[in-house]
């Protein structure tokens, strides 16, 4: 089954052809990135319209370097939600189009799923059940994966995600939109004698497995500019690697929370965040903890690709999941919700 994948929830646009869902043979990414950096964040309007222009030149590139032509194309798969709206609607028209005059079955796909699907290229070997801690610069979740189009939330973030509380206090360390990577990177390079500076990890006793980051961002800030105030240097390396230590606590926390309710005995990460060195680690060393098996999958495979989303389709696809003309993109939904 040879499907052609489109994303462009946010400010990559990109385009993938996979076969039987686990097998990549192109994923073309073009991303925004620089575009945006100029703005601070992602500029919803702007992103619309870059992916207008880069939707053609990238399907193309996605064909031709997969070997195949328009006719050997069996389905489209394409995020539909969640996302920006208008960056959605830009992929999910360009698909139908495409879906339409190919003749083929179209096949709306959740951004999250795809996020998922991402370990399972990755991994040929992993098949659901297990559990999915899901972090990326929109969501922050503990997926019970029960089957490849069956997600159950267990709990997640109150307020921002991992990732925007990793670009919100990059940005108060002076790093241009996204930080978090090189936040990451500064954080390698604080001295391990070093102590580091106290962050909070709150808690909520009625929901243990949810989280919140917004109280760190709050704490970074009062820190930088109490410290701009008096005149006092800090040193910028350590308190990365202390955000990045706090970040990775809460999710490591909650992660072994799951993995004892649900008794599963694997663990995968998945989304832009979990390129984060310091998680990776963590994670690492929960094989060993809990006695669980951790998939991580590579970097290349954890920021939004059209790769994941082919994958995610060609299950929705086995499973039913069907658009039509009037397929709609939304910009919230639920993974447990079906399209
Ligand atoms: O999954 P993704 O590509 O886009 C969304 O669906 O949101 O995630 C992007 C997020 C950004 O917030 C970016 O700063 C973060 O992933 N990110 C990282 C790292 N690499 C990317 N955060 C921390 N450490 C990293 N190494
Ligand atoms: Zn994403």
């Amino acid at each position: 089954m040879l499907i052609l994948s489109i994303e462009t929830s946010c400010d990559e646009t990109s385009a993938a052809v996979t076969r039987d869902g686990r097998e990549v043979l192109s994923n073309s990414v073009y991303t925004q990135i620089a575009m945006h950096a100029e703005y601070g964040g992602v500029v919803p309007e702007l992103a619309s319209r870059k992916h207008i222009e880069k939707i053609t030149p990238v399907v193309d590139s996605a064909l031709s370097t997969a070997g195949v032509t328009r006719a050997d194309i069996e389905a489209v798969a394409v995020t539909a939600a969640p996302g920006l709206i208008g960056a959605l609607l830009t992929g999910l028209s360009f698909a139908k189009g495409a879906a339409l005059s190919l003749g083929v079955p179209l096949v709306p796909v959740h951004h999250i799923k795809g996020h998922i699907a991402a370990n399972y290229i990755a991994f040929p070997e992993l098949t659901p059940p297990f559990l999915c801690t899901v972090v990326s610069g929109g969501h922050t979740l503990f997926c019970d994966v029960r089957d490849y189009d069956n997600v159950r939330i267990l709990g997640g973030t109150r307020d921002d995600a991992a990732g925007e509380a990793f670009d919100k206090v990059a940005r108060v360390l002076g790093f241009p939109y996204p930080g978090g990577k090189e936040l990451d990177r500064l954080a390698r390079s604080a001295p391990a004698s070093c102590p580091s500076v106290k962050l909070p990890r709150p808690s909520f006793p009625d929901a243990p497995l949810d989280c919140s980051f917004s109280g760190l961002k709050t704490a970074v800030i009062n820190l930088v500019h109490s410290a701009a105030q008096r005149g006092e240097e800090f040193d910028r390396a350590v308190l990365a690697r202390s955000i990045c230590e706090a970040v990775t606590d809460i999710l490591v926390s909650r992660t072994k929370l799951a993995l004892a309710e649900l008794g599963y005995d694997r663990a995968a990460l998945a989304g832009g965040v979990a390129a984060n060195s310091f998680i990776r680690e963590a994670f690492e060393k929960l094989s060993e903890s809990e006695g669980v098996r951790v998939f991580l999958p590579p970097p290349a495979l954890c920021g939004d690709n059209a790769a994941m989303i082919g994958c995610a389709g060609y299950y929705a696809w086995r499973a039913g999941v069907r658009g039509g003309s009037s397929q709609n993109a939304f910009a919230t939904m639920s993974p447990e919700d079906r399209f």
